[in-house]
């Protein structure tokens, strides 16, 4: 057994058993209320089985306005949602394995259509992927609701047992708009300076540190999100180095925003054939320009490189000026690397989606040394998949019947 990987690691007043993490995933599997479904509980049960350090949920809805695009959204805005979750906590718990919650406002990456409602952001200005209208520049009293509803969901995952909760400012969400100068344009105290971007997260830390005590509040960053003028890591140096006063305990590092397309969690060739049959836009072209975007796809849709450990030299600067842990996500798929990213000191630990997705077993696997590599080609069908589905493997395969 790697004695470097299978060490323990105390995030805050939490101690998880060694340095795979799960890294939060959209499982789709919420009722129509958002609460957890026994399907959702049936996929934490074997992630816990396959021994991983921690579990970080799907990300979960603090309001209605801040809902996923995609189904099956699990929400955290109401108390009676609290008993749901208090089941699921247990029974993750009796697998002696840890549960932190992942919450996030979606901002302006989410749909009217979808919720219903118009769409929200630090400033006007339209996702070109996502949005199909221009959301509203959030007022003062909306941005207040909004910290409440933070703070209150901390609360509520608290009270149903969750080891922890995950705030989600990374991948171009609500809280990840107030921090990128591409997204947030404002001059009043909310936007301009970093610190002044940094606010909105300041005051959840705060207030939930005045209720909720060291109950442990980790957060999900961007190092750099790849837009024009966006963030760049020395920005989430400051970040980091903020994010350590207010009291956070532990960074995941990520990057990129949803506009960017395969950015965030990469693949070596557009999956073209999973985006016609299930984005939004693209499965209504007729079958000729399908045709057509197969042949240039490769070309017109932005895809990023490296494909592998993209953001480990990134956790590493972070890591060099923070004493809190720092975990590393970012197509990471084999024990060798994370003994090197670990042995290196570039993180603290690591985090895991698609390897995780392909097979929930395989931190068991990597422990017994049965098998060190993940088999996930990184096809990104999941990804495309979740518009419509619940989070399965596709393998590079649309379903028969499909398309
Ligand atoms: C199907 C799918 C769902 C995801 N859902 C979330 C999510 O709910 N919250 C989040 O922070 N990241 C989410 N991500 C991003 C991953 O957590 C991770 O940052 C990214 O996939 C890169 O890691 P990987 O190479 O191990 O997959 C999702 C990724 C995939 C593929
Ligand atoms: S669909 Fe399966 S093989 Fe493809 S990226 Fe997702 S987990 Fe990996």
């Amino acid at each position: 057994m790697d004695q470097v990987v299978f060490s323990s690691l105390k995030i805050g007043s939490l101690t998880i058993p060694h340095r795979i993490i799960r890294s939060a995933t959209h499982e789709g599997m919420a009722d129509e209320e958002g609460a957890p479904t026994d399907q959702l509980t049936r996929i934490y049960i074997k992630l816990a089985q396959g021994e991983v350090g921690a579990i970080i949920t799907g990300y979960a809805g603090i309001q209605p306005n801040g809902r996923s695009p995609f189904l099956g959204m699990l929400m955290i805005d109401r108390d009676e949602l609290i008993p749901a979750y208090r089941r699921l906590v247990d029974t993750v718990h009796r697998h002696q394995t840890a549960l932190i919650l992942q919450i996030a406002h979606c901002g302006r990456q989410t749909r009217s259509k979808i919720t219903g409602l118009r769409t929200v952001a630090p400033s006007a200005l339209k996702d070109k992927i996502y949005s199909e209208d221009r959301p509203i520049a959030l007022s003062e009293q909306d941005i207040e609701q909004i910290i409440d509803n933070f703070v209150k969901a901390i609360g509520r995952a608290k009270e149903a047992g969750f080891d922890g909760v995950q705030l989600h400012a990374a991948h171009g969400y609500l809280l990840a708009q107030f921090l990128s100068p591409y997204t947030n344009r404002r001059k009043d105290q909310w936007g301009g300076s970093l610190s002044r971007r940094f606010r909105i997260i300041k005051e959840i830390y705060k207030r939930s540190r005045r209720q909720y005590g060291d109950y442990p509040v980790l957060i999900k960053i961007n190092a750099y999100d790849n837009r024009p003028k966006g963030m760049r890591i020395q920005e989430a140096l400051g970040i980091a180095g903020l994010l350590e006063q207010v009291g956070c305990c532990g960074i995941e590092v990520s990057c990129g925003f949803y506009e960017d397309g395969f950015f965030t969690a990469r693949c070596p060739h557009v999956p073209i054939d999973a985006i016609l049959a299930y984005h939004f836009i693209y499965k209504k072209f007729p079958p000729f320009f399908a045709f057509m975007l197969k042949g240039i796809a490769d070309t017109v849709i932005p895809h990023a490189k490296p494909v592998y450990n993209y953001n480990v030299s990134f956790a590493r600067r972070i890591k060099e000026i923070v004493r809190i842990p720092v975990i590393v996500v970012g197509g990471i798929r084999n024990l060798e690397d994370i003994h090197t990213i670990l042995q290196e000191d570039s993180a603290d630990a690591v985090s895991l989606c698609r390897p995780l997705i392909i097979d929930p077993g395989l931190v068991q696997k990597m422990k017994t040394g049965k098998q060190t590599q993940s088999s996930c080609i990184d096809c990104c069908y999941c990804l495309l998949g979740m518009e419509q589905q619940p989070l399965r493997c596709y393998y590079g395969r649309i379903p028969m019947g499909r398309n």
